[in-house]
């Protein structure tokens, strides 16, 4: 049975109805949450993506054609109600928005009916994801998940509002184009027309959003879909969304003042959030040394310290070793864990050791003020009791001790913190700690490549100050570039672009691109470049971990309406999957292998 909408409006959804609304006639559509026969008298909680609003039905009401279709109501079959709105007759329910009110039922349309779901249609889900996400069609339906897309509409919304304010002009920029590296995988697509060539889908509008800049459209911005080819983790998705924007004739504090503004707007419309201005600002050097990050989690202390001057001449050789090898030894005081038992801390070591860590040492700091140590006997009396003073360790604190190449050190001594942060349950969720981090290296030294790679991107400018060290010693050089950081994660990042030729082909140069090898991927930049071009620099969001943080979830998946999961697939639709020979064969391909693990999915197709 499925009845027509024919002479029928919705009047309200559910929950703008109040007791404001008594002795209206209304008419309200949507799903059959739940429905409780008491013999002569039917409950329907109905649901739509307001909230729940409770029908009654009775048959002096209804007629006896009405009772007999609300006897036969199931979950999520999708009905019409009109009827008054009265105080409720039994008791007020405190949870519901509409808890005061019901419907009293004069004429009920079923408009479909429904299987009963694989799972129930509820908040805080005890459903596998995998199962959900098989039927995100379902999910998609929990109050839950509505409020973080409707959350993220609304981010989106507040950002443009903002913008065009601000003088910035909308504009779409192509999704079938030439690979702009920035440090992942592309996805490539086919070429029918010219055989063996091969669109990218763009990682983001980084191209062409300079080129606008070329072009004199001054302040630009996009809510992009990006895509990038790399290991997915709870915060990455192989295609995201950015609020992209880049600006003419501006420097770092133009550009970070601005983005101030939007995330202050941002938070508070959102999510009613105040965020105090100005946002603290962090060089990353000094990220570096005080977290061990490049995107400090500032909600808690437990910062690494240098101890490497005090212990470069102890009796410890891995200290001492580390030293002499130019590295250094640093510490992290976890305070109050001096109980921690043998096999935590053991479980603690392998963790650091997924860092890189050959090891780790610690000293436990008893209630009596006596030590515990893993390497108390290399160490004087006087020596142990300056290291812990060095990291003001307290009776019942617990010190932890790398040693190691400053990376490693960091690497270690930045996750341990963390992990300790999560355990120790330091972390709140109410708290939005916000950073920038500044004056990023411009560069890296890939081992993988044996040269040295762009670390945010190919475009971005030197710190004027450092320009001359570009050919000489590249590793030193700084940028003008910057993160904005959130309770540990990176929601944006972006940098003053290089504006000079002579200066992006140097940095080419410093890359490793041969001048033809240059032209040839980015002759159109290099050229525009040849024809006035403004100084101009830009920002981009992940606009997913943006509503993810302030949805307060763990997963960017639970803020994307249908995402993909770990190894990039989509369990709704099953893509990727297997295509005709005949499509293969008008795009001039052919598939070479398939690997084992790819034949599971032949078998699913
Ligand atoms: P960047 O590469 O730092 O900069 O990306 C900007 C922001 O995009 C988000 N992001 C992602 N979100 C989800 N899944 C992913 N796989 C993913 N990768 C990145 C992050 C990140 O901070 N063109 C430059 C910006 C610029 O210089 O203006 C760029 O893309 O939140
Ligand atoms: P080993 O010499 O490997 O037996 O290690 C002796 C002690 O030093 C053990 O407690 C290790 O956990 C610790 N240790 C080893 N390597 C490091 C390191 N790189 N930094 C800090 N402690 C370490």
């Amino acid at each position: 049975m499925a009845e027509s909408m024919k002479g029928l409006h919705r009047s309200h959804r559910c929950t703008e109805l109040s007791n404001s609304n008594i002795g209206e006639t209304v008419t309200v559509m949507g799903w059959v949450q739940k429905s409780r026969n008491k013999g002569g008298i039917i409950f329907v909680d109905l649901r739509d993506r307001s909230g729940i609003l409770q029908i009654i039905f009775e048959e002096s009401d209804v007629g006896s054609e009405g009772f007999a279709k609300a006897e036969h109501l199931r979950s999520e079959f999708v009905i019409a109600v009109t009827g008054k709105v009265e105080a409720r007759s039994g008791a007020v329910n405190e949870n519901l928005l509409t808890g005061d009110i019901e419907i009293r039922a004069k004429d009920i349309r079923i408009l479909s009916e429904a299987e009963t779901p694989p799972f129930p249609i509820e908040e805080d889900s005890k459903t596998k994801e995998e199962l959900r996400l098989k039927y995100r069609y379902l999910d998609l339906r929990r109050p839950d998940i509505q409020r973080n897309l409707i959350l993220r509409s609304k981010v989106a919304n507040v950002t443009r509002e903002f913008l065009i304010d601000e003088g910035f002009i909308e504009i779409e920029t192509p999704m079938l184009t030439k690979s702009t590296p920035e440090g992942a995988r592309d996805y490539l697509v086919p070429s029918r027309v010219h055989p063996g060539n091969f669109y990218a889908l763009p990682q983001s509008p980084q191209l062409f959003k300079q080129l606008l800049m070329c072009a004199g459209y001054d302040r630009y911005f996009q809510v992009a879909k990006c895509f990038r080819d790399e290991d997915l983790r709870a915060d990455r998705q192989p295609e995201f969304t950015q609020i992209d924007m880049e600006l003419s004739f501006v420097d770092v504090d133009d550009v970070i003042n601005l983005n101030e503004r939007l995330l202050q707007k941002m938070f508070k419309e959102s999510i009613g959030i105040d965020i105090k201005l100005p946002i603290q600002r962090m060089t990353y050097a000094e990220a570096m040394d005080r977290f061990g990050s490049d995107k400090p989690d500032i909600r808690f202390g437990m910062e690494l310290k240098n101890v490497s001057d005090l212990v470069k001449d102890c009796g410890f050789g891995v200290f001492a070793g580390a030293i002499q090898n130019g590295g250094s030894v640093r510490g992290i005081n976890a305070q109050g864990q001096g109980d921690m038992p043998r096999k935590k801390i053991d479980a603690l070591i392998d963790y650091a050791k997924d860092f890189g860590a050959k090891g780790l040492s610690y000293i436990s700091i008893n209630q009596d003020g006596t030590y515990k140590s893993s390497f108390a006997k290399f160490m004087t009396e006087e020596e142990l009791e300056a290291l812990v003073n060095a990291m003001e360790g307290k009776a019942g604190d617990l010190l932890f001790f790398a040693a190691d190449d400053d990376e490693i050190v960091f690497a270690v001594l930045g996750n341990l913190r963390l992990e300790l942060a999560r355990r120790m349950e330091l972390l709140n969720k109410e708290e939005y700690k916000f950073l920038w981090v500044t004056e990023f290296p411009l560069l890296e030294f890939s081992q993988e490549d044996d040269r040295y790679v762009a670390r945010h991107h190919p475009f971005t400018m030197p710190m004027d100050e450092d320009i001359h060290l570009l050919e000489t010693e590249p590793g030193k050089v700084r940028a003008k570039a910057y993160d904005i950081i959130l309770n540990g994660t990176e929601l944006g990042g972006g940098s003053v672009r290089i504006y000079q030729r002579d200066v992006q082909e140097k940095m080419f140069d410093v890359l490793g691109f041969s001048k033809e090898e240059a032209y040839e991927r980015f002759g159109f930049l290099l050229n525009a470049f040849k024809y006035g071009v403004p100084p101009h620099a830009g920002l981009a969001y992940g606009l997913d971990r943006l509503t993810m943080l302030m949805a307060k979830e763990d997963s960017i998946r639970d803020v994307i309406a249908f995402p993909k999961v770990k190894d990039a697939s989509c369990l709704m639709t099953e893509a990727p999957n297997l295509v005709d020979d005949k499509q293969l064969e008008e795009l001039s391909i052919a598939i070479k292998s398939v690997s084992k693990a790819d034949h599971k999915t032949i078998e699913n197709v």
